[in-house]
């Protein structure tokens, strides 16, 4: 199988109730480990791209160890997706250079500019094959140059989807429920003992119920799992108070109208904390082949528990 487009996978999986992961790629290592557990346990998957990943691998890298992907797993769809595309011209770049699936995130304007921005990157796009994400809200947390403070997001306002969709003809779209970008997704007056505050699943439910059977996506959700936080603080890190969102709230979204569910942070985690574990226990060693090779089992090990526990995509390719 080729590289595909995300229509087919979000069709299948708002019919069966499951969300399909998209996984941010920077490196071989992680490209690997996320596309060794879709294809073991038969699973779509989207590989997603971010300007920033583009800056420190170069288009091309990327392009050509995903495609490397797609030929090591013949038996699963997957979807090249650039994450957060803030200009036209670096939507057009992506679309020119391979990709099958772009977003365009212009949440951060007027809704008048998201919507004209937006239209122009989904009339370039659909004219060469490639579908788009657009989002509406503002998460917190941090987004390439983009922060947004906590208390500074903005949940998505349904009243405004269908005019949105409408006047775009986006094919999926990005909405704010309370999930956030990053590791430190909530303050801690934010939580109590560890428990962010929960996502908001009646904006989920009154956006589906104005665009019945259209495509929801969730970014910022990451579950920030305390094994590999305690991990990292265990062998010289320092990240207090890094908590993520329950997995059983990302599981409940995934059996209604969210097909996609964007996980990046988790990655980064599992990878720091098993090179940071590495190092103690093996001062001597400098093969970055023995130090990534935990790294990229530990990415494999999530991204399966992702497919399996969060998502139910598995056996569904
Ligand atoms: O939402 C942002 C993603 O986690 C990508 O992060 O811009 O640091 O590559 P990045
Ligand atoms: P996390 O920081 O929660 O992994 O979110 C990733 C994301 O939304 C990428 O677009
Ligand atoms: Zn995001």
């Amino acid at each position: 199988m080729s590289l595909v487009t995300t229509t087919e996978m979000f069709k299948k999986a708002y019919d069966g109730g499951y969300a399909v992961g998209a996984f941010n790629v920077n490196n071989m290592e992680i490209v690997q480990g996320i596309t060794e557990a879709a294809g073991e346990l038969n699973s779509p998957v989207i590989l997603q791209v971010s300007k920033g990943a583009r800056a420190y691998a170069n288009h091309t890298y990327l392009v050509k160890l995903v495609e490397a992907a797609v030929e090591e797993n013949p038996q699963i769809p997957i979807a090249l997706h650039l994450d957060h595309g803030d200009t036209f011209e670096l939507c057009k770049s992506c679309i020119d250079g391979g990709f099958t699936s772009v977003m365009i995130d212009a949440s951060s304007k007027s809704f008048e500019e998201n919507i004209e921005l937006t239209k122009q990157v989904v009339e370039y796009a659909h004219a060469n094959g490639v579908v788009v994400e657009a989002e509406l809200g503002t998460l917190a947390g941090i987004e390439d140059e983009v922060v947004v403070e906590a208390g500074h997001e903005a949940y998505t306002r349904p009243e405004e989807v269908e005019e949105f969709v409408d006047r775009t003809g986006c094919d999926s779209l990005a909405i704010a429920i309370g999930t956030s970008h990053g590791a430190y997704k909530f303050t801690a007056a934010q939580c109590t003992i560890l428990v962010p505050p929960p996502l908001r699943f009646d904006v989920l439910e009154e956006v589906t119920k104005r665009l019945p059977g259209f495509p929801i996506v969730l970014h910022g959700s990451s579950s920030v799992p305390q094994e590999f936080v305690k991990m990292v603080n265990q062998y010289g890190g320092n990240m207090p108070d890094a908590v993520g969102i329950p997995e059983e709230q990302l599981r409940q979204a995934a059996k209604l109208a969210v097909c996609k569910i964007n996980i990046d942070s988790d990655i980064r985690l599992a990878m720091t904390g098993n090179i940071r574990k590495y190092f103690a226990e093996h001062p001597d060693h400098f093969d970055p082949r023995q130090y990534l090779k935990p790294a990229r089992q530990a990415v494999k090990d999530m991204v399966a528990h992702k497919i399996v526990n969060v998502l139910g995509s598995d056996g569904k390719a």
